[in-house]
């Protein structure tokens, strides 16, 4: 198989979130690989950016307008997106917020925001690409976790983000074991700190999370491409309910 292992060459990818960050450096690299790829996000002007960015690399883009907390959204994209390229063989459910308080005093509307963006949107966005890759008997699914669905982050104060990405993990390892007979396999990815427009306002946190992190520095979204494009690809078949953890060494202190 040697390289061909990794390639993507005419599969159909949505990537939640995937106007900027994380999700625009993956839908790139799933373009270099060969991969389709329609961006789902709530910013249009920055998903229209990026699939000009995708259409230069000779593949199919499409912008998908979704709110991933809504379900009607969701499922709409997912037939969009089925329409247009004729098939879905990756979905990754990427989208995800913060907010910073602690925990006595976070109010129960920041508690569910974080809650519904980054847990329940990834079941919505897991449960409309499952129901078409169950009919097809293949596909993978691909969620963004967080290395804080394992540690707590300090100093900075996320009670509400670490439940979220726990609960993506663990929801990842349910679908997997449901769905492996149908050979759709569900994984995640646990990234540790990343330079992305998510943390712009924790700057004052960036020297302490440095010194923390093994590897001396934190990381860009291009460091986890080699792991996305892993799960997404044959290379990964036997894989599945797996949290692919890429953090510089973070967790291992
Ligand atoms: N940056 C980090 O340090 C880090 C570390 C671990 C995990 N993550 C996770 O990686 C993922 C991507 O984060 P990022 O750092 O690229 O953040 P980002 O803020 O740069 O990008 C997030 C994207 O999600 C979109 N989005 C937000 N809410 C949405 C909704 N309800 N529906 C559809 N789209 C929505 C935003 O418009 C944006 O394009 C998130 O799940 C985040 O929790 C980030």
């Amino acid at each position: 198989m040697g390289i061909k292992l990794f390639d993507l060459t005419g599969k159909n990818a949505f990537i939640t979130g995937g106007a900027q960050g994380i999700g625009k450096a993956i839908a790139l690299a799933y373009a270099d690989f060969g991969a389709n790829v329609a961006i789902v996000d709530l910013d249009m002007e920055k998903a229209e950016q990026t699939c000009s960015e995708l259409r230069e690399k000779g593949v199919k883009a499409l912008a998908v307008k979704t709110d991933v907390t809504n379900p009607g959204q969701v499922d709409d994209m997912v037939r969009t997106v089925v329409g247009e390229f004729g098939g879905l063989d990756i979905a990754v459910n990427n989208a995800g917020i913060a907010n910073l308080n602690n925990a006595e005093d976070i109010s129960y509307e920041d508690w569910l925001q974080v809650i519904d963006v980054n847990l329940n949107g990834v079941f919505l966005t897991a449960r409309a690409a499952g129901k078409v890759m169950l009919q097809q008997k293949s596909g993978s699914i691909i969620s963004t976790a967080s290395m804080s669905s394992s540690i707590i982050n300090v100093p900075q104060k996320i009670a509400n983000y670490c439940a979220s990405k726990a609960g993506v993990k663990h929801l990842t390892k349910a679908l997997a074991v449901e769905w492996a007979p149908h050979n759709v396999r569900v994984n995640c990815i646990s990234p540790g700190y990343i330079g992305t427009e998510l943390v712009a306002s924790m700057t004052d946190y960036l020297p302490g999370w440095t010194e923390k992190t093994p590897m001396g520095r934190i990381g860009s979204p291009e460091d986890l491409i080699g792991a996305y494009v892993y799960l997404a690809s044959d290379a990964s078949q036997w894989t599945t309910g797996s949290d692919l953890v890429v953090d510089g060494g973070y967790t291992c202190l």
